[in-house]
C-alpha cells in the first residue's frame, strides 16, 4: 500500500474511506478531569477540575467546525484529547469510521492524519532549527530521504506565501509573528494531514496579519481538501471561518449548529450572552440578550442542573435540578437548554405537542 508520507504524489482523496456522508471525526462521551483525590472506595475523584465533562460532536469531511466559549471552558483540552496528546478518562474518538487506537487505526497512523497549530508561534518552534529543517523534520522522522524532505519543505514554504530562497535558511528569531505562524502551518501540513486543529492560531497576530493568515488557511483548505477544527475567542473570526459552530460552557457543549444560525439567532442564552458581550460591528444585528457578567463558576464544583443557570437571566427553579440534554431543535442544530425543549417544565418552554388523535 502506498504511504501518504513517503509518496509525494499521493492523493489525499484516496484515503477517504466512508465517502462524504461519514464524518471525518466523531467524538462521543469525551471526559477529562485533572487532579483531585480519589477515595479508596473508588468512584469519582474529589476536587478534580472537570475540564471536559461529557462532550459529543462530529466534524464532516471538508468542513470547518468553529469552537467558542469563555476562557477555561475546555476548548484546548478537547483539542488535546482529539490530538491524543493527553488521554481521555472516558469517551470514544472515531476517525473516518475507524475507532482511534483500534487495530484498524493505531495511534501512530492516526497521529499523521491530525495536526495542530497553537497560538504561541515562537514557543512551538525550535530556535536552533532553520525554517527548512523545521518543516522537513516530520517527514524525515517518517523516513523521507533528506533531499526530498527539503524539497517538500521548499514547496510548502511557497504554499504558505514565503519565498523559499529568502526564508529556507532563516531561524525563528529572524521572522515576524505572522511569518512564524506560516511556518507552523507549513510544518503541520508536511505530514499531509486530513484534519488540522487550529487552537487560537491567529489570536496573537495584528489584525491585518491575522486577515492574511486566515485567507491563507482558507486557500490551503480548498487546495488540499482539509478539514479544520478552529478554536477562537473571536466570534467575528469564527463567523468568517466556520461552517458550523460549537459553543462550550464549563466542559460541556451548550449549542452546536450552522454558523449563520448560531451567530445570528442563537437558541442558548449563553450563546446570546457571548454575542452580546462582543463589540458589535453591525448595530442592526445586536441580540436582546444581556451581556455576560463575571467569570464562569469554578470547574472543580460546577453548578448543579444546567451549568449556566447561575448566570442565566431566564433561569427557573428547574434549571438548578435538571441537567439539560443536548437535543436537536431543528435538523443539525442542537441545544442544551430546557427552554428549547418542549414539555421540559421550564415556564418558557413550549408545551409538548398532543399526539394527533
Ligand atoms: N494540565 C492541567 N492540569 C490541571 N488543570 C488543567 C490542565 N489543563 C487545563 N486545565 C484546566 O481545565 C479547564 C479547561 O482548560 P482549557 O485550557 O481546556 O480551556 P480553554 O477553553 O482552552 O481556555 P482558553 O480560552 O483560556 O484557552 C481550566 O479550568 C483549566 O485551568
Ligand atoms: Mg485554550
Amino acid at each position: 500500500m502506498s504511504d501518504p508520507i513517503l509518496d509525494p504524489t499521493f492523493d489525499p482523496a484516496a484515503r477517504d474511506r466512508g465517502g462524504p456522508a461519514q464524518p471525518l471525526l466523531s467524538v462521543t462521551g469525551l471526559v477529562k478531569h485533572f487532579g483531585g483525590k480519589r477515595s479508596w472506595r473508588g468512584g469519582e475523584a474529589k476536587g478534580a477540575v472537570r475540564a471536559v465533562d461529557g462532550v459529543d460532536f462530529a466534524i464532516a469531511k471538508g468542513e470547518t467546525l468553529g469552537v467558542v466559549g469563555e476562557s477555561g471552558c475546555g476548548k484546548s483540552t478537547t483539542a488535546r484529547l482529539v490530538m491524543q496528546i493527553i488521554k481521555p478518562d472516558a469517551g470514544e474518538i472515531v476517525f473516518d469510521g475507524e475507532a482511534v487506537g483500534s487495530r484498524a487505526l493505531d495511534l501512530e497512523a492516526y497521529r499523521r492524519e491530525v495536526q495542530m497549530v497553537f497560538q504561541d508561534s515562537y514557543a512551538s518552534l525550535n530556535p536552533r532549527l532553520t525554517v527548512e529543517d523545521t518543516i522537513a523534520f516530520g517527514p524525515r522522522v517518517h523516513g523521507v530521504p533528506r533531499r526530498e524532505a527539503t524539497g517538500r519543505a521548499h514547496d510548502l514554504l511557497a504554499k504558505v506565501g514565503l519565498e523559499p530562497g529568502r526564508f529556507a535558511g532563516r531561524y525563528p528569531h529572524e521572522l515576524s509573528g505572522g511569518q512564524r505562524q506560516r511556518i507552523n502551518i507549513a510544518r503541520a501540513l508536511a505530514l499531509q494531514p486530513r484534519l488540522v486543529i487550529l487552537d487560537e492560531a491567529v489570536s496573537a497576530l495584528d489584525k491585518s496579519v491575522e486577515a492574511q493568515v486566515l485567507n491563507l488557511l482558507l486557500d490551503l483548505k480548498a487546495e488540499l481538501g482539509l478539514t479544520y477544527m478552529f478554536i477562537s475567542h473571536d466570534l467575528n473570526v469564527v463567523r468568517f471561518m466556520a461552517d458550523r459552530v460549537m459553543v462550550m460552557y464549563l466542559g460541556k457543549v451548550a449549542e452546536v449548529g450552522p454558523s449563520d444560525v448560531i451567530l445570528q439567532q442563537p437558541s442558548h442564552p449563553y450563546t446570546g450572552a457571548l454575542l452580546a458581550s462582543m463589540p458589535s460591528t453591525d448595530p442592526d444585528n445586536r441580540t436582546l440578550e444581556a451581556p455576560l457578567f463575571g467569570d464562569p463558576p469554578n470547574p472543580i464544583d460546577p453548578p448543579s442542573g444546567c451549568r449556566f443557570h447561575t448566570r442565566c437571566r431566564h433561569t427557573s427553579a428547574i434549571c438548578a435540578n435538571v441537567p439539560p440534554p443536548l437535543a436537536a431543535v431543528r435538523p443539525s442544530h442542537e441545544v442544551a437548554c430546557l427552554m428549547a425543549q418542549p414539555g421540559s417544565g421550564h415556564p418558557l418552554a413550549a408545551p409538548l405537542r398532543e399526539n394527533a388523535a
